[in-house]
C-alpha cells in the first residue's frame, strides 16, 4: 500500500469562551492516499473548517499527530513547526478556503500565474484551467469586478496550478448554482485522478460529498453529543 498523503492521529482542539474551554474535535484519526478523497461534512460549526484549518497548519491542535506529504507535527509545536507548515502550504498543499483569497491587485490570470510560480511549477496551463472551470471569459478582470462564485473557481484554478500533493477545499461549489457545482466537480476530481494527488473537502452538499472515496461526519463525532 502506498504512503498516505495525509495522516491524523488522535487529533483534538478546542476553543476557550469566556472561562470555558469548549471542545470542537475530540480524538480525531483519519488517513488520506494518493488520488483518494475525504468529504468532510457535519452540521454549521460542527468544526469542518477548523479541521481544514489544522490540516494546513493555520490553527495548533491542542492534542495528536498531524502528517502531510511525510512532515510530521503534534501538538506540543516544536520551534521549526511554523517554517515546516509555511513550506508545505507554498509548494504542497493548495488551500480554497470559504472565501476566495485572491490577491486584489491582480487579475484572474495574474493570480493562477503567481500561485503556480510560488510553487516552483512552470507557466503553461493558467488559462486552460480557468477556462476549463468556466471562467475563460473573465480571465483578465480583477476580483473586485467578478461574482463571488466567479471568484471561488479562479481560487482553485490557483491551486490546480500548484500540482500539490494534497488539496483542501472547504466548500468549493458553496457559491455555485446546482450545475456549474457539478461542472467545478467534474474539474476537480479529473484534477486529482490525473495528478493522483489527495483530496479533503467540507461541505454542506450531500451530492458531492457522495462523490468522495471516504466520508468524515462531524455531526456524528460531536464532542458535546449533540446531532
Ligand atoms: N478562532 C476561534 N475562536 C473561537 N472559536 C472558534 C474559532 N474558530 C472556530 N470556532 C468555533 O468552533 C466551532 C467550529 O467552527 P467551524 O468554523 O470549524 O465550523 P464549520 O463546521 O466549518 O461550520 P460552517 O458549516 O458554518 O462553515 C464553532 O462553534 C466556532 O464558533
Ligand atoms: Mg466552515
Amino acid at each position: 500500500m502506498s504512503k498516505p498523503v495525509l495522516a491524523v492521529e488522535g487529533l483534538s482542539k478546542g476553543f476557550t469562551s469566556g472561562e470555558q474551554r469548549v471542545a470542537v474535535l475530540s480524538d480525531l484519526s483519519l488517513s488520506v492516499g494518493p488520488g483518494e478523497s475525504l468529504a468532510v461534512i457535519g452540521r454549521s460549526g460542527s468544526g469542518k473548517s477548523t479541521l481544514l484549518n489544522l490540516l494546513c497548519g493555520l490553527e495548533i491542535p491542542d492534542e495528536g499527530t498531524i502528517t502531510v506529504a511525510g512532515e510530521s507535527f503534534d501538538g506540543a509545536g516544536s520551534s521549526d513547526a511554523d517554517a515546516r507548515w509555511a513550506e508545505l502550504r507554498r509548494r504542497s498543499i493548495g488551500v480554497v478556503f470559504q472565501d476566495a483569497n485572491l490577491m486584489p491587485a491582480l487579475s484572474l490570470l495574474e493570480n493562477v500565474r503567481l500561485r503556480g510560480h510560488l510553487a516552483g511549477q512552470a507557466v503553461g496551463g493558467e488559462r486552460g484551467w480557468l477556462e476549463r472551470l468556466g471562467v475563460g471569459a473573465e480571465v483578465d478582470r480583477y476580483p473586485d469586478k467578478v461574482s463571488g462564485g466567479q471568484a471561488q473557481r479562479a481560487a482553485l484554478a490557483m491551486v490546480f496550478a500548484m500540482t500539490p500533493a494534497l488539496i483542501l477545499a472547504d466548500e468549493p461549489t458553496g457559491s455555485l448554482d446546482r450545475h456549474t457545482a457539478d461542472d467545478v466537480a467534474d474539474c476537480l476530481f479529473d484534477m486529482q485522478r490525473t495528478t493522483g494527488c489527495a483530496l479533503v473537502l467540507a461541505t454542506h452538499d450531500r451530492e458531492l460529498a457522495a462523490r468522495c472515496d471516504h466520508l468524515l461526519d462531524l455531526s456524528a463525532l460531536d464532542p458535546m453529543g449533540r446531532e
